[in-house]
């Protein structure tokens, strides 16, 4: 038998550290660290996300090798997030990467991000193989920084037709929590609030983008406004009504990315409809694109909770497969802050 393709996966792109351990196109591992450092300011700061991720990064790739049951002299190459990201992040995986790598003797593959994310649908288990979708299908990906919706023609061939033009959909979720008085990441707590809540109770202006592109800034502006007008009315404005101001937000900012996916499946013809990045947790945006599977005959791919958010099972299948091509990185390889996708 010949010997078996082991890719080890690093990701540290933003403000989560993880190792993951795909074997010939299967996961066996996939460990997440989640920094809380961040949560008392609102957001990531750039400085603290670098520092837990020295602490972190070493014991998560442990964590992930001792999990797959593999030693670590059977790896065959080391995949990591080259960008896009903040600097100081990916020069920790980049430079943990090349010195493991040099120190194992294997080759290194550098990822781009924002393709693992999508590639994340193309992620099996020995016990789970999902239905992948075909090519050409259409992506949007939905993250903390990026907002996008992409052709995807191939695994490595993708066009960019659609994407945000200030705020990303994740910080519109971010933003609107921290006006709301909720701690970092706010997104998924909107999601939890936003059940029990009407979301057609209040009403926000949605933007006027031309083309497939997006802007949430204005959105942003405008909830602020009517949180401050309302709580000067009511100081418990905010209290009394949680669950409604979530619910309502949150749907309008699904229905701002809903708009601009229809019309771009209703562009290209492309009915084959996938999610990524972490807004794609969203559990309002996920019930919303099921019902539109039916209502618009669309084929719809959600991937599972863990492979939305920011992971190293999408860098280390995307390192299988760059690994295939044998598409190799040197060890003067550098992490790019932006990195546009091809
Ligand atoms: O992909 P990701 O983990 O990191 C980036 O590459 O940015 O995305 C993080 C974003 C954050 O803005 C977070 O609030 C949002 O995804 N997010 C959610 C949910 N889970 C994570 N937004 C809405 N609902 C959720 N359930
Ligand atoms: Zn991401």
């Amino acid at each position: 038998m010949s010997k078996p393709t082991i890719i080890l996966g690093i990701e540290s792109s933003c403000d989560d550290t993880a190792a993951a351990v795909i074997k010939d196109g299967k996961l066996l591992a996939n460990i997440v660290a989640n920094q809380n450092v961040h949560k008392a300011y609102g957001g990531v700061v750039p400085e603290l996300a670098s520092r837990a991720h020295q602490q972190n990064i070493i014991p998560v790739v442990d964590q992930a090798i001792k999990v797959s049951g593999i030693k670590k002299e059977e790896i065959s190459a080391i995949a990591f997030t080259r960008g896009p990201g903040l600097m100081g992040s990916l020069l920790v995986g980049t430079s943990f990467s090349k010195a493991f790598a040099m120190g194992l003797g294997i080759p290194l593959i550098e990822v781009n991000h924002m393709q693992g994310h999508v590639l994340a649908h193309f992620i099996d288990t020995p016990e789970h193989q999902p239905k992948h979708p075909d090519f050409p299908f259409l992506c949007m990906t939905v993250s903390g920084g990026h907002t996008q919706i992409i052709v995807v023609k191939d695994m490595f061939e993708m066009e960019v037709i659609g994407e945000t033009i200030d705020d990303a959909a994740g910080e519109a979720f971010d933003k609107a929590a921290k006006i709301l008085g909720l701690p970092y990441p706010g997104g998924p707590l909107i999601d939890k609030f936003a059940k029990e809540g009407d979301p057609k109770a209040f009403k926000f202006t949605k933007p006027r983008i031309p083309e497939l592109d997006f802007s949430f800034s204005g959105l942003k502006t405008g909830f602020m406004n009517f949180i401050n007008n309302e709580s000067a009315r009511d100081p418990e404005f905010i209290e009394k009504n949680k669950n409604d101001i979530c619910a309502s937000i949150q749907y309008t900012i699904i229905s701002i990315l809903m708009d601009k996916l229809k019309e771009a499946s209703a562009r290209t013809g492309i009915k084959q409809i996938a999610i990524a990045g972490g807004v794609s947790a969203n559990s309002g945006l996920r019930n919303t694109l099921l019902s539109l599977e039916k209502e618009l005959g669309w084929e719809v791919f959600i991937p599972k909770f863990e492979y939305c958010t920011d992971n190293a099972a999408m860098i280390a299948i995307t390192g299988y497969y760059k690994f295939k091509r044998k598409e190799f990185a040197s060890q003067e390889i550098t992490p790019m802050a932006r990195y546009a996708l091809k």
